[in-house]
Protein backbone atom coordinates (compact mmCIF):
# COMPACT_ATOMS: atom_id res chain seq x y z
CA UNK A 1 0.00 0.00 0.00
CA UNK A 2 1.14 3.38 -0.98
CA UNK A 3 1.82 6.13 1.36
CA UNK A 4 -0.73 8.73 2.29
CA UNK A 5 0.51 12.50 1.66
CA UNK A 6 -1.16 15.37 3.19
CA UNK A 7 -1.07 19.38 1.37
CA UNK A 8 -3.43 21.82 2.93
CA UNK A 9 -3.99 24.59 0.45
CA UNK A 10 -6.57 27.70 0.05
CA UNK A 11 -6.13 27.16 -3.83
CA UNK A 12 -7.75 30.37 -4.95
CA UNK A 13 -5.13 31.62 -7.17
CA UNK A 14 -2.85 28.96 -8.53
CA UNK A 15 0.53 29.65 -9.07
CA UNK A 16 3.97 27.61 -10.14
CA UNK A 17 4.43 27.39 -6.00
CA UNK A 18 1.74 25.18 -5.87
CA UNK A 19 3.24 23.13 -8.31
CA UNK A 20 6.35 22.46 -6.79
CA UNK A 21 4.35 21.76 -3.78
CA UNK A 22 2.45 18.72 -5.47
CA UNK A 23 5.40 17.99 -7.66
CA UNK A 24 7.44 16.98 -4.60
CA UNK A 25 4.03 15.48 -2.91
CA UNK A 26 3.90 12.87 -5.03
CA UNK A 27 7.07 11.92 -4.62
CA UNK A 28 5.99 10.53 -1.65
CA UNK A 29 2.62 9.04 -2.35
CA UNK A 30 -0.92 9.11 -2.83
CA UNK A 31 -1.59 12.78 -2.07
CA UNK A 32 -4.62 13.77 -0.58
CA UNK A 33 -5.20 17.93 -0.39
CA UNK A 34 -6.89 19.75 2.43
CA UNK A 35 -8.60 21.96 1.34
CA UNK A 36 -9.60 24.85 3.42
CA UNK A 37 -13.02 25.96 3.46
CA UNK A 38 -14.16 29.66 3.43
CA UNK A 39 -15.04 29.08 7.39
CA UNK A 40 -11.43 28.22 7.76
CA UNK A 41 -9.38 30.91 5.68
CA UNK A 42 -12.05 33.64 7.26
CA UNK A 43 -10.67 32.85 10.61
CA UNK A 44 -7.44 34.60 9.51
CA UNK A 45 -7.86 36.29 6.50
CA UNK A 46 -10.20 37.47 3.52
CA UNK A 47 -12.73 35.01 1.94
CA UNK A 48 -11.34 33.65 -1.24
CA UNK A 49 -12.17 34.69 -4.97
CA UNK A 50 -13.76 31.28 -5.56
CA UNK A 51 -16.33 29.48 -3.64
CA UNK A 52 -15.64 25.95 -2.03
CA UNK A 53 -17.14 24.37 -4.13
CA UNK A 54 -15.04 26.22 -7.30
CA UNK A 55 -11.98 25.71 -5.58
CA UNK A 56 -12.63 21.50 -4.71
CA UNK A 57 -13.24 21.76 -9.15
CA UNK A 58 -10.23 23.24 -9.83
CA UNK A 59 -7.39 21.41 -7.11
CA UNK A 60 -9.81 18.05 -8.18
CA UNK A 61 -8.36 18.57 -11.62
CA UNK A 62 -4.89 18.66 -10.85
CA UNK A 63 -2.17 16.51 -12.06
CA UNK A 64 -1.11 14.21 -9.01
CA UNK A 65 -3.81 14.93 -6.44
CA UNK A 66 -5.92 11.72 -5.24
CA UNK A 67 -8.27 13.10 -3.53
CA UNK A 68 -9.48 16.23 -2.18
CA UNK A 69 -10.73 16.61 1.67
CA UNK A 70 -12.64 19.71 3.54
CA UNK A 71 -10.24 21.38 6.20
CA UNK A 72 -12.62 22.87 8.03
CA UNK A 73 -9.71 24.93 10.25
CA UNK A 74 -6.32 26.80 9.91
CA UNK A 75 -5.48 24.31 12.51
CA UNK A 76 -4.29 20.67 11.07
CA UNK A 77 -4.70 18.64 13.59
CA UNK A 78 -8.45 17.27 13.15
CA UNK A 79 -8.09 16.30 9.28
CA UNK A 80 -4.65 14.89 10.39
CA UNK A 81 -6.00 12.58 13.58
CA UNK A 82 -9.34 11.53 11.13
CA UNK A 83 -6.61 10.74 8.44
CA UNK A 84 -3.20 9.98 9.93
CA UNK A 85 -1.25 10.71 6.94
CA UNK A 86 2.60 9.41 6.26
CA UNK A 87 3.60 12.80 5.53
CA UNK A 88 2.54 16.37 5.18
CA UNK A 89 4.03 18.45 2.83
CA UNK A 90 4.26 22.21 3.12
CA UNK A 91 6.78 25.43 1.62
CA UNK A 92 9.78 26.44 4.32
CA UNK A 93 8.10 29.58 4.53
CA UNK A 94 6.11 29.26 7.65
CA UNK A 95 8.72 27.88 9.81
CA UNK A 96 8.60 31.79 11.04
CA UNK A 97 5.92 34.39 11.25
CA UNK A 98 1.99 33.83 12.38
CA UNK A 99 1.85 29.89 10.90
CA UNK A 100 5.54 29.14 13.37
CA UNK A 101 2.87 27.52 15.32
CA UNK A 102 0.26 25.88 13.37
CA UNK A 103 3.67 23.87 12.21
CA UNK A 104 4.54 22.83 15.99
CA UNK A 105 1.21 20.98 16.12
CA UNK A 106 1.73 19.41 12.82
CA UNK A 107 5.13 18.02 13.81
CA UNK A 108 3.90 17.58 17.24
CA UNK A 109 1.00 15.31 15.91
CA UNK A 110 2.70 13.81 13.22
CA UNK A 111 4.98 12.08 15.78
CA UNK A 112 2.06 10.58 17.70
CA UNK A 113 2.13 7.34 14.33
CA UNK A 114 5.66 8.37 13.25
CA UNK A 115 4.09 10.66 10.31
CA UNK A 116 7.06 12.85 8.66
CA UNK A 117 6.80 16.83 7.59
CA UNK A 118 8.43 17.58 4.19
CA UNK A 119 9.53 21.11 3.76
CA UNK A 120 10.50 21.58 -0.29
CA UNK A 121 12.48 25.52 -0.35
CA UNK A 122 9.63 28.18 -0.79
CA UNK A 123 9.40 29.29 -4.99
CA UNK A 124 10.54 32.80 -4.31
CA UNK A 125 9.01 35.80 -6.67
CA UNK A 126 5.67 34.63 -6.77
CA UNK A 127 2.75 34.29 -3.77
CA UNK A 128 -0.54 34.59 -3.38
CA UNK A 129 -0.65 37.73 -1.32
CA UNK A 130 0.99 39.63 -4.22
CA UNK A 131 -1.15 37.81 -7.02
CA UNK A 132 -4.41 39.36 -4.51
CA UNK A 133 -2.86 42.57 -4.83
CA UNK A 134 -2.99 42.30 -8.71
CA UNK A 135 -6.36 41.08 -8.72
CA UNK A 136 -7.60 43.50 -5.99
CA UNK A 137 -6.70 46.29 -8.98
CA UNK A 138 -8.48 44.58 -11.53
CA UNK A 139 -11.53 44.57 -9.53
CA UNK A 140 -14.59 41.89 -9.32
CA UNK A 141 -17.70 41.94 -10.68
CA UNK A 142 -21.19 42.67 -9.41
CA UNK A 143 -22.38 38.75 -9.17
CA UNK A 144 -19.09 37.92 -7.13
CA UNK A 145 -19.73 41.31 -4.89
CA UNK A 146 -23.19 40.35 -4.18
CA UNK A 147 -22.71 37.16 -3.27
CA UNK A 148 -20.05 37.78 -1.32
CA UNK A 149 -21.73 38.87 2.45
CA UNK A 150 -23.51 35.84 1.97
CA UNK A 151 -20.50 33.66 2.44
CA UNK A 152 -19.62 35.89 4.89
CA UNK A 153 -22.56 35.11 7.05
CA UNK A 154 -21.70 31.43 5.95
CA UNK A 155 -18.25 31.24 6.99
CA UNK A 156 -17.65 33.89 9.97
CA UNK A 157 -19.66 34.53 13.27
CA UNK A 158 -19.49 38.02 13.16
CA UNK A 159 -19.50 40.38 10.50
CA UNK A 160 -18.08 43.91 10.95
CA UNK A 161 -18.96 46.55 8.59
CA UNK A 162 -18.23 50.36 8.16
CA UNK A 163 -19.78 53.20 7.04
CA UNK A 164 -18.34 54.66 3.54
CA UNK A 165 -20.03 57.80 1.39
CA UNK A 166 -17.08 58.22 -1.33
CA UNK A 167 -14.41 56.44 -3.13
CA UNK A 168 -11.87 57.50 -0.35
CA UNK A 169 -13.76 56.32 2.62
CA UNK A 170 -14.52 52.81 0.70
CA UNK A 171 -10.53 52.74 0.02
CA UNK A 172 -10.35 53.64 3.93
CA UNK A 173 -12.68 50.65 4.55
CA UNK A 174 -10.76 48.41 2.02
CA UNK A 175 -7.74 48.80 2.86
CA UNK A 176 -7.54 49.30 6.80
CA UNK A 177 -5.79 46.59 8.25
CA UNK A 178 -4.35 46.00 12.37
CA UNK A 179 -2.54 43.06 13.01
CA UNK A 180 -3.72 41.42 16.31
CA UNK A 181 -2.22 38.28 17.54
CA UNK A 182 -0.47 37.33 14.25
CA UNK A 183 -4.29 37.18 12.23
CA UNK A 184 -5.55 40.44 10.15
CA UNK A 185 -8.35 42.42 11.89
CA UNK A 186 -10.20 44.46 8.65
CA UNK A 187 -13.94 45.35 8.05
CA UNK A 188 -15.89 43.27 5.91
CA UNK A 189 -18.15 45.21 4.05
CA UNK A 190 -19.65 48.48 3.98
CA UNK A 191 -22.73 50.38 5.07
CA UNK A 192 -23.90 53.36 2.92
CA UNK A 193 -25.52 54.96 5.54
CA UNK A 194 -28.22 57.90 5.06
CA UNK A 195 -26.94 59.63 7.21
CA UNK A 196 -23.18 60.38 6.03
CA UNK A 197 -24.60 60.24 2.63
CA UNK A 198 -26.47 62.67 3.37
CA UNK A 199 -24.40 64.61 5.11
CA UNK A 200 -21.36 64.83 2.76
CA UNK A 201 -23.61 66.24 0.22
CA UNK A 202 -24.23 69.05 3.09
CA UNK A 203 -27.91 67.98 3.15
CA UNK A 204 -30.30 66.51 6.16
CA UNK A 205 -31.50 63.36 6.24
CA UNK A 206 -34.65 63.42 5.79
CA UNK A 207 -35.04 61.42 2.62
CA UNK A 208 -34.13 64.51 0.00
CA UNK A 209 -31.42 63.07 -1.20
CA UNK A 210 -32.85 60.69 -4.30
CA UNK A 211 -31.81 57.47 -5.26
CA UNK A 212 -30.24 58.71 -8.53
CA UNK A 213 -27.75 60.44 -6.12
CA UNK A 214 -26.97 57.63 -3.82
CA UNK A 215 -26.30 55.61 -6.98
CA UNK A 216 -23.47 57.77 -7.59
CA UNK A 217 -21.83 57.52 -4.69
CA UNK A 218 -22.45 53.62 -5.04
CA UNK A 219 -20.81 53.73 -7.99
CA UNK A 220 -17.71 55.77 -6.60
CA UNK A 221 -17.43 53.39 -4.15
CA UNK A 222 -17.68 50.43 -6.45
CA UNK A 223 -14.98 51.61 -8.70
CA UNK A 224 -12.38 51.31 -6.67
CA UNK A 225 -13.29 48.56 -4.11
CA UNK A 226 -14.50 44.93 -3.69
CA UNK A 227 -15.50 44.47 -0.36
CA UNK A 228 -19.80 43.76 0.28
CA UNK A 229 -22.22 46.85 0.07
CA UNK A 230 -25.09 46.96 2.59
CA UNK A 231 -27.15 49.96 1.95
CA UNK A 232 -29.38 52.09 3.93
CA UNK A 233 -32.73 51.95 2.16
CA UNK A 234 -34.59 53.97 4.89
CA UNK A 235 -38.12 53.20 4.84
CA UNK A 236 -37.70 51.86 1.15
CA UNK A 237 -40.30 54.49 0.16
CA UNK A 238 -43.83 53.03 -1.23
CA UNK A 239 -43.93 48.96 -1.82
CA UNK A 240 -44.37 49.87 -5.55
CA UNK A 241 -40.98 52.09 -5.39
CA UNK A 242 -39.19 49.53 -3.36
CA UNK A 243 -39.51 46.85 -5.96
CA UNK A 244 -37.28 49.10 -8.33
CA UNK A 245 -35.14 50.30 -5.82
CA UNK A 246 -34.14 46.45 -5.22
CA UNK A 247 -33.86 45.53 -8.76
CA UNK A 248 -31.21 48.78 -8.93
CA UNK A 249 -29.28 47.70 -6.16
CA UNK A 250 -28.87 44.15 -7.16
CA UNK A 251 -27.32 44.90 -10.53
CA UNK A 252 -25.17 47.21 -9.28
CA UNK A 253 -24.06 44.22 -7.16
CA UNK A 254 -24.86 45.69 -3.63
CA UNK A 255 -25.65 42.52 -1.19
CA UNK A 256 -28.38 43.50 1.21
CA UNK A 257 -30.88 46.65 1.70
CA UNK A 258 -32.04 47.28 4.95
CA UNK A 259 -35.48 48.62 5.30
CA UNK A 260 -36.54 50.50 8.20
CA UNK A 261 -40.70 50.13 9.97
CA UNK A 262 -41.70 53.61 9.57
CA UNK A 263 -43.74 55.61 7.72
CA UNK A 264 -44.24 59.62 6.37
CA UNK A 265 -41.47 62.17 6.62
CA UNK A 266 -38.60 60.56 7.54
CA UNK A 267 -36.30 61.37 10.23
CA UNK A 268 -33.14 60.45 11.94
CA UNK A 269 -33.70 57.43 14.00
CA UNK A 270 -30.96 58.79 16.79
CA UNK A 271 -34.15 61.86 17.35
CA UNK A 272 -35.35 59.24 18.81
CA UNK A 273 -38.87 60.70 20.46
CA UNK A 274 -37.58 64.15 19.89
CA UNK A 275 -39.41 64.72 16.84
CA UNK A 276 -42.47 63.64 15.15
CA UNK A 277 -41.79 59.75 13.85
CA UNK A 278 -44.25 56.94 12.73
CA UNK A 279 -44.37 53.47 12.81
CA UNK A 280 -45.69 51.58 9.88
CA UNK A 281 -48.10 49.10 10.61
CA UNK A 282 -47.04 45.14 10.86
CA UNK A 283 -49.26 44.45 8.05
CA UNK A 284 -48.30 47.19 5.73
CA UNK A 285 -44.41 46.61 6.30
CA UNK A 286 -44.41 42.56 5.74
CA UNK A 287 -45.92 43.51 2.87
CA UNK A 288 -43.36 45.19 1.86
CA UNK A 289 -40.94 42.80 2.33
CA UNK A 290 -42.84 40.23 0.29
CA UNK A 291 -43.03 42.38 -2.25
CA UNK A 292 -39.53 43.12 -2.52
CA UNK A 293 -38.43 39.58 -1.95
CA UNK A 294 -40.74 38.83 -4.76
CA UNK A 295 -38.99 41.61 -7.32
CA UNK A 296 -35.48 40.13 -6.91
CA UNK A 297 -33.88 38.42 -9.48
CA UNK A 298 -30.76 36.88 -7.75
CA UNK A 299 -30.72 34.51 -5.38
CA UNK A 300 -28.33 35.81 -3.01
CA UNK A 301 -29.14 39.50 -2.39
CA UNK A 302 -30.96 39.90 0.96
CA UNK A 303 -33.52 42.68 2.31
CA UNK A 304 -33.35 43.38 6.01
CA UNK A 305 -36.16 44.03 7.89
CA UNK A 306 -35.03 46.87 10.38
CA UNK A 307 -37.44 47.04 13.81
CA UNK A 308 -37.83 50.85 14.97
CA UNK A 309 -39.96 49.75 18.39
CA UNK A 310 -37.30 50.45 20.95
CA UNK A 311 -36.33 54.30 19.44
CA UNK A 312 -40.12 54.87 19.14
CA UNK A 313 -40.16 53.85 23.01
CA UNK A 314 -43.40 51.23 21.82
CA UNK A 315 -41.82 48.52 23.99
CA UNK A 316 -39.96 45.34 23.82
CA UNK A 317 -42.66 42.97 23.10
CA UNK A 318 -43.61 45.38 20.23
CA UNK A 319 -40.10 44.68 18.78
CA UNK A 320 -40.39 40.79 18.99
CA UNK A 321 -43.59 40.60 18.09
CA UNK A 322 -42.34 42.28 14.60
CA UNK A 323 -39.22 40.77 14.65
CA UNK A 324 -41.36 37.51 14.07
CA UNK A 325 -43.29 38.74 11.53
CA UNK A 326 -40.94 40.32 9.20
CA UNK A 327 -38.90 36.86 9.40
CA UNK A 328 -42.58 35.29 8.25
CA UNK A 329 -42.52 37.71 5.79
CA UNK A 330 -38.89 36.32 4.05
CA UNK A 331 -36.89 39.12 5.61
CA UNK A 332 -33.43 37.93 5.20
CA UNK A 333 -32.34 39.47 8.23
CA UNK A 334 -33.51 41.34 11.40
CA UNK A 335 -31.65 44.58 12.47
CA UNK A 336 -32.48 45.91 15.93
CA UNK A 337 -32.17 49.47 16.73
CA UNK A 338 -31.59 50.93 19.76
CA UNK A 339 -30.57 54.93 20.77
CA UNK A 340 -29.82 53.76 24.50
CA UNK A 341 -26.60 54.83 26.28
CA UNK A 342 -25.98 51.16 27.62
CA UNK A 343 -26.24 48.27 25.32
CA UNK A 344 -29.35 46.77 28.24
CA UNK A 345 -32.20 46.54 25.72
CA UNK A 346 -29.94 45.51 22.86
CA UNK A 347 -29.41 42.30 25.11
CA UNK A 348 -33.29 41.83 26.18
CA UNK A 349 -34.19 42.17 22.61
CA UNK A 350 -31.08 39.17 21.79
CA UNK A 351 -32.30 36.87 24.86
CA UNK A 352 -36.16 37.25 23.44
CA UNK A 353 -34.89 36.79 20.08
CA UNK A 354 -32.21 33.76 20.78
CA UNK A 355 -35.91 31.65 21.94
CA UNK A 356 -37.47 32.27 18.50
CA UNK A 357 -37.53 28.39 16.18
CA UNK A 358 -36.80 30.48 13.02
CA UNK A 359 -34.17 32.95 13.13
CA UNK A 360 -32.31 35.02 10.83
CA UNK A 361 -29.16 36.79 11.27
CA UNK A 362 -29.64 40.08 13.79
CA UNK A 363 -28.12 43.26 12.82
CA UNK A 364 -27.27 46.21 15.14
CA UNK A 365 -25.93 49.76 14.96
CA UNK A 366 -23.83 50.53 18.12
CA UNK A 367 -23.67 54.17 18.10
CA UNK A 368 -24.85 55.33 20.89
CA UNK A 369 -23.88 52.20 23.42
CA UNK A 370 -20.79 52.00 21.93
CA UNK A 371 -18.78 50.85 24.61
CA UNK A 372 -20.03 47.65 24.01
CA UNK A 373 -17.42 45.37 22.15
CA UNK A 374 -17.76 43.05 19.33
CA UNK A 375 -17.34 39.98 21.49
CA UNK A 376 -20.01 41.00 23.78
CA UNK A 377 -22.03 41.68 20.67
CA UNK A 378 -21.47 38.04 19.14
CA UNK A 379 -22.07 35.89 22.49
CA UNK A 380 -25.53 37.58 22.51
CA UNK A 381 -26.16 36.21 19.15
CA UNK A 382 -25.31 39.58 17.08
CA UNK A 383 -23.88 38.47 13.47
CA UNK A 384 -23.45 41.83 11.84
CA UNK A 385 -22.16 44.97 13.63
CA UNK A 386 -22.24 48.18 11.83
CA UNK A 387 -20.38 51.53 12.38
CA UNK A 388 -22.64 53.70 10.80
CA UNK A 389 -21.18 56.99 10.82
CA UNK A 390 -17.64 57.00 12.19
CA UNK A 391 -15.51 57.96 9.27
CA UNK A 392 -17.18 61.09 8.73
CA UNK A 393 -18.00 61.96 12.48
CA UNK A 394 -13.83 61.50 12.72
CA UNK A 395 -13.18 63.57 9.59
CA UNK A 396 -15.74 66.70 9.61
CA UNK A 397 -13.87 68.26 13.51
CA UNK A 398 -10.58 67.84 12.06
CA UNK A 399 -11.79 69.72 8.99
CA UNK A 400 -13.22 72.99 10.72
CA UNK A 401 -10.19 72.99 12.83
CA UNK A 402 -7.74 72.91 10.16
CA UNK A 403 -10.55 75.68 8.52
CA UNK A 404 -10.44 77.91 11.74
CA UNK A 405 -6.11 77.57 12.61
CA UNK A 406 -6.34 78.71 8.68
CA UNK A 407 -8.84 81.93 9.65
CA UNK A 408 -6.96 82.28 13.25
CA UNK A 409 -3.57 83.07 11.79
CA UNK A 410 -3.69 84.31 8.27
CA UNK A 411 -1.64 81.43 6.99
CA UNK A 412 -1.58 77.77 6.85
CA UNK A 413 1.39 76.95 8.41
CA UNK A 414 -0.11 76.72 11.94
CA UNK A 415 -2.82 74.20 10.25
CA UNK A 416 0.81 72.02 9.00
CA UNK A 417 0.92 69.37 11.54
CA UNK A 418 -2.79 68.53 11.65
CA UNK A 419 -1.96 67.77 7.81
CA UNK A 420 -0.88 64.79 5.92
CA UNK A 421 2.85 65.50 4.65
CA UNK A 422 1.98 66.96 0.74
CA UNK A 423 4.28 63.98 -0.45
CA UNK A 424 2.10 61.51 1.39
CA UNK A 425 -1.85 62.61 -0.59
CA UNK A 426 0.36 62.56 -3.73
CA UNK A 427 0.73 59.28 -3.45
CA UNK A 428 -1.98 58.11 -1.57
CA UNK A 429 -3.79 56.91 -4.42
CA UNK A 430 -1.97 54.85 -6.86
CA UNK A 431 -1.61 55.25 -11.00
CA UNK A 432 -3.06 51.66 -11.97
CA UNK A 433 -0.14 49.45 -13.02
CA UNK A 434 -0.12 48.97 -16.71
C1 LIG B 1 -27.67 55.59 9.05
O1 LIG B 1 -26.48 55.37 9.20
O2 LIG B 1 -28.10 56.40 8.23
C2 LIG B 1 -28.67 54.86 9.84
C3 LIG B 1 -28.32 54.45 11.20
O3 LIG B 1 -29.77 54.71 9.38
S1 LIG B 1 -28.84 55.73 12.25
O4 LIG B 1 -28.21 56.96 11.82
O5 LIG B 1 -28.45 55.36 13.60
O6 LIG B 1 -30.30 55.84 12.15
MG1 LIG C 1 -30.21 55.94 7.78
Amino acid sequence: MSSKVYVAMSADLIHTGHMNILEEARKYGDVMIGLLTDRAIASYKRLPYMTFEQRRKVVENLKGVDVVVPQDTLDYVPNLEKYRPDFVVHGDDWKTGVQKEVRQRVIDTLAKWGGKLIEPIYTPGISSTELNIWLREMGTTPGIRLNMLRRLLESKDTIRVMEAHSGLTGLIVETVKVKKGGMNHEFDAMWISSLTDSTAKGKPDIGCVDLTSRLNTISDILEVTTKPIIFDGDSGGLSEHFVYMVRTLEREGVSAVIIEDKVGLKKNSLFGTEVEQSQDTIEAFSEKIRAGKKAQITQNFMIFARIESLILQQGMDDAIRRASAYISAGADGIMIHSKEKTPDEIFEFCRRYNEFDVKVPLVVVPSTYSSVTESELAAAGVRVVIYANHLLRSAYPAMVKAARLILENERAHEADDLCMPIKEILTLIPEHKS
